[in-house]
């Protein structure tokens, strides 16, 4: 029986950062926390789940944190190797710096600022079921002129354009790739776009022109591209949500008093006070403190080392060290590493807000 070819993957964690970068969140913006996991880890574990073990992640300018954090990838069962791709010149250009590490083999693409619900293994199956050069991935969106889209009559594909102003179809690509060596000698050959990158877009066409056999995975389950706050929160909500029942644990010290509804994972070392109310499922980190007459909501994230004290936190993903002190109420909020929220009177304020790393904010 022939052996299947070995299917590497390629974690795209370049480019400069994040629309949301100078102002806010310090560092790489795949290391914001969504359910208090680095982004790119969900992508390391996907890759992992897909049966993949040789793994190349692609860096940026601004790399900080991701090789301190995953190193050589033992944590998550994966050989990881790393790229300089330095400027961020496109998806392409990403995939002709991993040359060297690809060699022949199939690779998936993932775009590290992607969640996918089903992960990469639907594509991989999808990859052995049948002779083809690439297998790829399209969602319906209400905004297609944000992303790749694809337009199709029945299976076949008809056009494909990258962020059209006017789209044929609202189908987006999304950041999830596989693709054979074929695709190589078609990305050495591409040109800067308008944008000025390598469109993965324009290669994907350009396969399709040439012949190439690319099957279109309409992908099950839900698909985010983090880019703006809302996506973070909703991003942070659904995987939280699906998080399986055996990953939820109380390791931290729970007063007596406390009310724990649902699933909810406390780590070690934090301290839950005697009126506090925690919904789950919510995730709080190691060494937090919660205190006061404080109601934690589904669907939130407190990461570690952060205080809560006297408030009301729903829907919201606190970062790592952390400090809110009401009374008020935090609704759909990201509030960076180290930030303080501080209310000084009791107005019954409602707030939902995006606070950067460092910031403060007295009311
Ligand atoms: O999210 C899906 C969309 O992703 C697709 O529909 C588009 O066709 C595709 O071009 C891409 O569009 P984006 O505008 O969202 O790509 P972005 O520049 O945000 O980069 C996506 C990821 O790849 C992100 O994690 C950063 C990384 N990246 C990006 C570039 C341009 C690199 O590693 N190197 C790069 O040169």
């Amino acid at each position: 029986m022939p052996t299947q070819p070995q299917v590497k993957g390629l974690l795209l964690a370049g480019g400069y950062g994040t629309r949301l970068r100078p102002l806010t969140f310090t560092g790489n913006k795949h290391m914001i926390p969504i359910a208090n996991q680095p982004m790119l880890f969900h992508g390391l574990r996907h890759l992992a789940a897909g049966g993949i073990r040789e793994v190349a992640i692609v860096l940026g300018p601004l790399h900080e944190g991701i090789p301190e954090a995953v190193r050589n990838g033992d944590e998550f069962d994966l050989d990881v190797t790393y790229i300089h791709q330095g400027e961020p010149k496109g998806l392409a250009h990403a995939v002709l710096c991993a040359r060297d590490f690809l060699g022949e083999d199939p690779f998936v693409m993932y775009l590290g600022d992607n969640l996918l619900q089903e992960g990469v293994r639907p594509f991989i199956e999808r990859f052995h079921q049948s002779p083809l050069d690439a297998v790829i991935g399209a969602t319906p969106v209400q905004h297609p002129s944000s992303y790749g889209v694809i337009e199709l009559d029945g299976e076949q594909i008809v056009s494909i354009a990258e962020k059209p102003r006017n789209p044929k179809s609202n189908l987006a690509l999304i950041g999830v790739y596989l693709f054979t060596s074929k695709i190589h000698p078609i990305i050495a050959d591409l040109q800067p776009s308008a944008r000025g990158e390598l469109e993965i877009t324009e290669a994907i066409w350009k396969l399709h022109g040439a012949g190439g056999r690319i099957a279109v995975r309409r992908v099950d389950g839900w698909w985010k591209d983090t880019g703006r706050p809302e996506d973070l929160l909703e991003a942070n909500q659904r995987v939280i949500y699906g998080m399986p029942p055996a990953s939820f644990a109380v390791r931290g010290q729970v007063a007596d008093g406390a009310r724990i509804m649902g699933p909810v994972s406390i780590g070690p070392g934090s301290t839950i006070g005697p009126e506090v109310q925690i919904d789950g499922p919510a995730v709080i980190g190691s060494e937090v403190r919660i205190d006061g007459a404080s109601h934690i909501g589904p669907g939130t994230a407190v990461g570690n080392r952060a205080a809560i004290h006297q408030a009301s936190v729903q829907r919201s993903i606190v970062m790592e060290s952390a400090e809110i002190q009401g009374p008020f109420s935090l609704v759909d909020s990201i509030v960076g590493r180290f930030a303080r929220i501080r209310a000084t009177q009791d107005r019954g304020l409602r707030l939902s807000c995006v606070l950067g790393d460092s910031t403060q904010l007295n009311f």
